[in-house]
């Protein structure tokens, strides 16, 4: 039997399977996850806080009004007083399909933090269970043809991580050295993905400090690249470009600019986009106008998309199937890879939405609240280290004389997570906003009543932190 073939026999077999045109139909999921849920908070056992509780005199509460022990923390229903164990079991089996009233609805290090929902849950439970090696799933098959169809490519592939998907799109667009990279000085595929580019591909990269602070230029690139057959150089063969960066976009038309010359010299161009979808989001261009400046463009699931795992590469047939090559060879290969991307189809379809301009999803929403968060510290009086353009709202603690450790403090006061300098905010942060930005309010006003004291013989942390850094 031919593949095709299979997989409508298959799709037959298991209803809740789809087959693998974009447009087929998926089980309804029984949770809506789109809407609000009813509104419950962290707060103290003993001390409840009022939902929105912006306060009038503006003063800080006492650090022990607010003192949330973790032992003592229980989630409550604002319409009741009854507590909700089952929220409470953040982190334990059973308990924690409870979207933003869990553990993602307090937690501002990192998109990544969004927890699965009881929509994706349903989807896991009427996904297909077939063998991904074989490539016989149907869930797995239409997830990767529905990506690619939403960037206009011709193939996808799921893969279990951003890092796994940069790579493998790398190694794939790389042949043999000498071969060199182009990229942002402060990309994920520089500091955070282990040092894979050089041992993967054996190629040097070259990172580039973007003049104008924000974004790299075409003129950034045309200074670092090495087109000539010199004997000394080590000859450039991709750029490799992040969009978002730091929650920053790199607009459409400099992507296109770059894409042109790229094309011209003969070299690739990767997308990082973890966070693409936000780019999108905000109105900069469809994810088709992204994606068809580049070779091949790394999409992530598991960050403000709120799927527990994966990411899908996009690009062209012939690079795609090399790249599911390479990715057996890294152990990548997945057997009923069904239960990870059913719950990322619905991450896709719900959070990001249904078109290519992310129609209907629910990022924008988050993108305004960033702004509102931004002006709020502004506002007090604070600088912000990045300007907001999507999701992270970045604080200047050295400007605050305020240190890491101390907004980690008082984060955890407030039952927060936070994370040094950097608020992300993200869809469950949004669902759950009438908690979390009184409190926001509440460290805001901490920090600036704390500044004069600190001003005398605070060092700063001057220079960057590693994202991964521990507290
Ligand atoms: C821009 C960017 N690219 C890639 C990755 C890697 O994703 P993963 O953690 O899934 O490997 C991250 C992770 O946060 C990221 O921020």
């Amino acid at each position: 039997m031919r593949r095709k073939e299979a997989i409508s026999v298959l799709g037959g077999l298991f209803p809740g399977a789809r087959p693998r045109s974009g447009s087929c139909r998926r089980a309804a999921p029984a949770v809506d996850s789109t809407s609000t849920p009813p509104q419950r908070y962290l707060c103290s056992k003993s001390t409840p806080i009022s939902l929105v509780s912006s306060r009038e005199n503006g003063s800080r509460p006492s650090a022990q009004a607010f003192r949330i022990s973790r032992s003592k923390t229980r989630l409550f229903a604002s319409s009741s007083t009854t507590m909700d164990s089952s929220a409470a079991q953040n982190g334990k089996p059973g308990g924690a399909w409870i979207g933003s009233a869990g553990a993602g609805g307090i937690d501002l290090r990192s998109d990544t933090m969004t927890t699965p929902t009881a929509s994706m849950l349903a989807a896991i439970q009427s996904c297909s269970l077939l063998d991904d090696v074989f490539q016989e799933d149907p869930t797995t098959l239409d997830l990767e043809a529905h990506c690619a169809a939403l960037a206009g490519k011709e193939a996808g592939l799921f893969v279990l991580s951003g890092t796994m998907g940069n790579q493998l799109a790398l190694r794939s667009l790389l042949t043999q050295p000498p071969h060199g990279v182009v990229c942002d000085y402060r990309s994920h595929i520089v500091k955070y993905e282990a040092g894979g580019v050089s041992s993967l591909t054996g190629a040097s990269v070259k990172a580039v400090v973007p003049s104008n602070g924000i974004y790299l230029t075409l003129e950034d690139i045309k200074a670092n690249v090495y087109l000539d057959d010199d004997v000394h150089t080590c000859p450039t063969r991709v750029i490799s470009l992040e969009n978002t960066l730091n929650g920053m976009i790199m607009p459409l038309y400099e992507v296109r600019r770059i894409s042109k010359f790229a094309r011209e010299n003969g070299l690739k161009l990767h997308c990082d986009g973890a966070r693409l979808w936000e780019a999108v989001a905000s109105g900069a261009g469809s994810l088709t106008d992204f994606a068809a400046c580049f070779d091949t463009v790394s999409l992530c699931f598991s960050k403000g998309l709120g799927a527990p795992i994966g990411s899908v590469l996009v690009g062209d047939k012939i690079v795609i199937k090399h790249a599911r090559w390479v990715r057996k060879s890294i152990g990548g290969g997945l057997r009923q890879s069904g239960v990870v991307t059913a719950a990322a189809r619905v991450a896709v379809d719900e959070t990001f939405g249904k078109g290519p301009n992310g129609e209907g999803g629910l990022l924008h929403k988050t993108h305004s609240l960033a702004k509102q968060i931004a002006q709020m510290w502004t506002d007090l009086g604070g600088k912000l280290a990045h300007p907001v353009h999507t999701n992270m709202v970045w604080l200047d603690l050295d400007d605050a004389k305020c240190s890491p450790d101390r907004i980690h403090e008082l984060g955890t006061e407030e039952g927060l997570k936070l994370y040094y300098n950097r608020l992300v905010i993200h869809y469950q942060i949004y669902q759950n906003r009438e908690a979390v930005v009184p409190k926001l309010e509440r460290i805001f006003r901490a920090i600036m009543d704390e500044k004069s004291k600190n001003s005398a013989g605070f060092e700063g942390t001057n220079g960057e932190r590693s994202m991964y850094q521990s507290q």
